[in-house]
């Protein structure tokens, strides 16, 4: 068991380089199953949710190698340097995938379980292979999850699909069929999934009301590098003409803009000065004027950007929306904000249902929150005070730890394997930023 001790009142001040996207990664990594040979990716962040992936794609007949960090975590201290001086793009690890002619159709049910980003392997399976078993998936505790939409889209594509002993098998006899399909809502995964099984089908499919993440534009830009022919990626809209066979590519990761985001909530609520290099300031429109309506100063560069923050927030409300709205995935990180703002603020989650489970922590801090149906309502208390705290997922716990930074005293987050499911080099990269973070190990008790 591990846990990360915070103690409260440094400032945030330097640079940090951020990493390729876990939601896009996962799904690149899925989409390397369309195609038989040898896909390489890089800026591959350094966490463990690829691990598992790359588990699951190994147990699928894949060859899986990495190779190490290509950018290094930014320079340790002091201002931010004027201008830039790295290519703009993600830092990360280089990983090649090799998958044989005939991968496998069922991937391992432990591990599919725990990371919901695994059902991503279903569509291009069932795909290429007109098989595909897959373990009900499992990820964050961030609500339920239903997979409904998935099932919906891939049976108008003509497999059938069916749940034996908690097993998601879905089968084609022959090749999937194009058609029209609107999602109820714009899921991030249904989308990726039947956008992955629509590039091999016979004819167009049209899906209509598609999340419009930059995760999947990403996605889009590799399969079209694959040889995939996909109309209007990065709209609502996508129109795929199926083709014969796709053909392996190498494909750099998008920069995480959640990471980005992350790290620009600390500046802001540390009163720091961080330059986040190969952040998209354009990945995260509303984000950045949301912290600059609570007095952050951003500066748009060609290689990232920077964020200063000089005095306490002022408070905001924010309204969580599928993008180009307001991630639900910086919701911990903006309520720990609100936690030290100078007045109440209203936050509305509308993508999960359980996502409130945080404030129960950030409560024991001193946070004064108030949570009724998806709303929650945020009182500053006069001060936050360290304790002991647990991360529920990976972004309530980056929430704690931002948390953490600015309580007085010292906090302790447990749990933090769910942290490292998304966050790379997390405490080394705080500690170069200035901050009093340590990772320690709990002694098993004999
Ligand atoms: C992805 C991201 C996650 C992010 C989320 C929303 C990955 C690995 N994870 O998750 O970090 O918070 O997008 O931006 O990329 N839903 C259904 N039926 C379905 C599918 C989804 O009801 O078939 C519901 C879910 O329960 C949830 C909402 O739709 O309430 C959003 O889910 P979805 O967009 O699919 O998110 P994920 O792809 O799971």
């Amino acid at each position: 068991m591990e846990r990360f001790v915070v103690t409260g009142g440094t400032r945030l001040v330097g640079e940090v380089a951020v990493p390729g996207a876990k939601n896009s990664v996962l799904k690149l990594m899925a989409a390397s199953l369309l195609a038989a040979g040898r896909t390489t990716l890089t800026a591959v962040p350094d966490i463990l949710d690829v691990t598992v992936m790359a588990d699951v794609l190994t147990g699928l007949g894949a060859t899986v190698q990495r190779a190490p960090r290509s950018q290094g975590a930014a320079p340790s201290q002091g201002d931010p340097r004027p201008g830039g001086v790295a290519a703009p793009g993600a830092a990360g690890d280089r990983l090649c995938i090799d998958i044989p002619q005939d991968a496998g159709g069922a991937a391992d049910g432990d591990l599919v379980r725990r990371i919901r980003a695994s059902v991503a392997v279903l569509g291009p399976l069932v795909a290429r292979r007109g098989e595909a078993r897959v373990a009900l998936p499992g990820g964050d505790a961030i609500g339920s999850r239903a997979l409904d939409i998935h099932i919906h889209g891939l049976t108008q594509l003509g497999a059938v699909v069916d749940v034996e002993d908690g097993i998601l098998v879905a089968r084609s006899d022959g090749r999937l069929q194009g058609t029209s399909i609107w999602l109820d809502f714009p899921s991030v995964g249904a989308t990726e999934n039947l956008l992955m099984a629509a590039v091999l089908a016979k004819g167009t499919t049209v899906i209509d009301n598609a999340a419009r993440e930059p995760e999947i534009a990403d996605l889009c830009a590799m399969l079209a590098a694959m040889g995939a022919r996909i109309g209007g990626a990065g709209s609502s809209t996508l129109v795929i003409d199926g083709v014969d066979e796709l053909s392996a590519v190498e494909h750099e990761t998008v920069p995480d803009r959640i990471v980005a985001g992350t790290y620009a909530v600390g500046a802001l609520m540390t009163c720091g000065d961080v330059m986040i290099r190969g952040g998209r300031a354009g990945n995260l429109t509303i984000v950045l004027e949301k912290l600059v309506e609570a007095g952050a100063q951003v500066d748009v560069r060609d290689d990232g950007f920077r964020v200063v923050g000089r005095e306490r927030p002022r408070s905001i409300d924010v309204v969580t929306l599928p993008y180009p709205g307001f991630p639900t995935d910086l919701l911990p990180q903006v309520i720990a904000l609100e936690a030290i703002s100078s007045g109440t603020s209203l936050i509305t989650e509308n993508v999960f249902d359980s996502r409130f489970v945080f404030c129960r922590e950030l409560h024991k801090l001193g946070a004064d929150l108030r949570t009724d149906g998806h709303h929650v309502v945020v009182r500053p208390p006069a001060k936050l005070t360290g304790g002991r705290v647990t991360a529920s997922d990976v972004r309530a716990g980056a929430g704690l730890v931002l948390a953490g930074l600015v309580a007085e005293g010292v906090t302790e987050v447990t749990e933090v394997h769910h942290i490292d499911r998304g966050y790379a080099h997390f405490v080394e990269d705080l500690r170069a930023l200035g901050a009093d973070i340590s990772r320690v190990q709990d002694r098993a008790v004999a």
